[in-house]
């Protein structure tokens, strides 16, 4: 659970850098009326974020309006992947406004077949059939309706398991919340459907043994027969620690559900368009999916979601029998085509993997000289610092949301610690920052480290 910002201004240090710029205190006392409304008329649920009020944010920095400047290292939360408040993103958007086209669903438009085209035409065979929707969560469902319904058509009722991962995410709603791996975020279910189960995750950190015999002996201990599995749902990496699963692993996942009949989903809300270091995050394991789902890094900003998938699944429902009002609205459409071509027009994937080289091997070298991080995961520009009590896998919360602050304070912006305990700092910047941009907020996240724990 996150942890609650306070709101009394404290003196920090002024910083004053090529990528950084901290003048005031903090959290800054003209911005205290802003946060004050917000904490009166929102639910507490909304509490959880740093007390950092947006002015504008550009490329891989955030501007406050009282001249504070941060290197970001949040993407929003996954979402700027081309960067923020791109011209040519911001370009398209106006453009489609001033078109006087806001809205047209349920009739067709050609910014909808522009895009749907774009992506299809970016996907490896099979995929090749495109569904827009407005959030993650949406796709979730609607990946978790897709295996349901095939397994349903094909097998019957008695195939109807959703296999997930301990500790995923998912989304928050009913269908989501429920192959999520969390428990505390679902204790509100009450009744839960008997048919979502969830098995260890091979981190290779808190699960140790990442074979695929893992896999098969915890469907076995759920009491779980291959038979009755409609479809696999996993985070293509673990949002919550930035784990990947092994390579093999996933190869011979993809090979059981094809010879049990089942589909293979990779949410793939975190990990698509160039996070990762390629275009999408399943192509490290060397398989492609049944079904995957996109949100946030897909647009770089407007509200925009897509499941895609073997159109032999996609096409299970009939016409107007998978709709969502806000499917395909123009103006987010028109952001979507302006982030993916940025994303492929400046190889924003390479982009990832290179800085993403000098991300983790620097953040390796700070994990040596901490006990307190216990483990670093990720591959291009996503990566979980897991801190933990020295000597042990417990995660360390508190630290975590320190580290947090103090690396705020100093210039560096990320969103509060997520994961088990609260216990990882995720970083995760828009896949256009530079290398020394890049160097300079891993100093950061050491200086942090080092007042807080030598
Ligand atoms: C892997 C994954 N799936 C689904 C979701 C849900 O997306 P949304 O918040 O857009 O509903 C998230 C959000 O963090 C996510 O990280």
């Amino acid at each position: 659970m996150s942890r609650e910002y306070a709101l009394e201004p404290r003196k920090v240090a002024p910083v004053q850098t090529e990528y950084r710029t901290i003048v005031t205190d903090f959290p800054v006392p003209e911005s205290l009326p802003i946060l004050r409304t917000l904490r009166e008329t929102e639910p507490v649920a909304m509490q959880g974020q740093p007390p950092v009020v947006w002015d504008r944010a550009e490329g891989f920095q955030v501007y406050d309006r009282w001249g504070n400047r941060w290197i970001d290292w949040s993407s929003g939360v996954l979402i700027t992947n081309a960067g923020h408040g791109r011209q040519e993103i911001v370009d398209a958007v106006v453009r489609q406004a001033q078109s006087h086209l806001l809205t047209n669903y349920c009739f067709p438009s050609e910014i909808r077949a522009s895009l749907v085209s774009r992506i299809a035409g970016l996907l490896p065979a099979p995929l090749e059939k495109v569904f827009l929707l407005t959030t993650g969560s949406e796709t979730v469902e609607c990946a978790i309706k897709l295996c349901r319904t095939q397994a349903l058509r094909k097998y019957g009722r008695e195939k109807n398991v959703i296999v997930s991962y301990d500790k995923a995410f998912h989304g928050r709603t009913l269908g989501s919340q429920q192959a999520g791996g969390i428990p505390a975020l679902k204790d509100w279910i009450v009744n839960f459907d008997p048919g979502f189960v969830q098995i260890p995750f091979p981190d290779g950190f808190r699960t140790e043994d990442t074979s695929f015999e893992g896999f098969e002996r915890a469907l076995k201990d759920l009491g779980v027969q291959p038979s009755q599995v409609a479809g696999v749902i996993m985070e293509t990496y673990q949002g919550g620690s930035a784990a990947f699963a092994p390579k093999e692993y996933m190869q011979k996942l993809r090979d059981w559900c094809t010879n049990n009949g089942a589909l293979l989903v990779c949410d793939e809300v975190q990990a698509g368009f160039g996070r990762t270091g390629t275009m999408f995050g399943f192509e490290h394991y060397g398989i492609v999916p049944d079904l995957a789902t996109f949100g946030k890094g897909i647009s770089s900003s407007l509200p925009l979601a897509a499941v895609v998938g073997r159109a032999d699944i996609m096409d299970l429902h009939p016409p107007g029998s998978m709709t969502s009002t806000h499917t395909g609205n123009p103006i987010c459409c028109a952001a979507a085509l302006a982030s993916i071509d940025l994303v492929v027009k400046e190889d924003l994937p390479g982009n990832s993997r290179r800085i993403g080289a000098i991300l983790h091997s620097e953040l390796k070298r700070v994990q040596k000289r901490f006990p307190q991080i216990g483990c670093v995961d990720g591959k291009g520009l996503v990566a979980g610092v897991a801190c933990v009590k020295p000597g042990t896998k417990e995660p360390d919360g508190d630290l975590a949301f320190k580290v947090n602050e103090r690396c705020i304070e100093k210039g560096v912006l990320l969103f509060s610690p997520v994961g088990l305990g609260g216990g990882t700092v995720k970083i995760c910047p828009p896949l256009v920052i530079n290398e020394a941009a890049t160097r300079e907020s891993v100093a950061v996240l050491e200086e942090s480290f080092a007042e807080l724990v030598d």
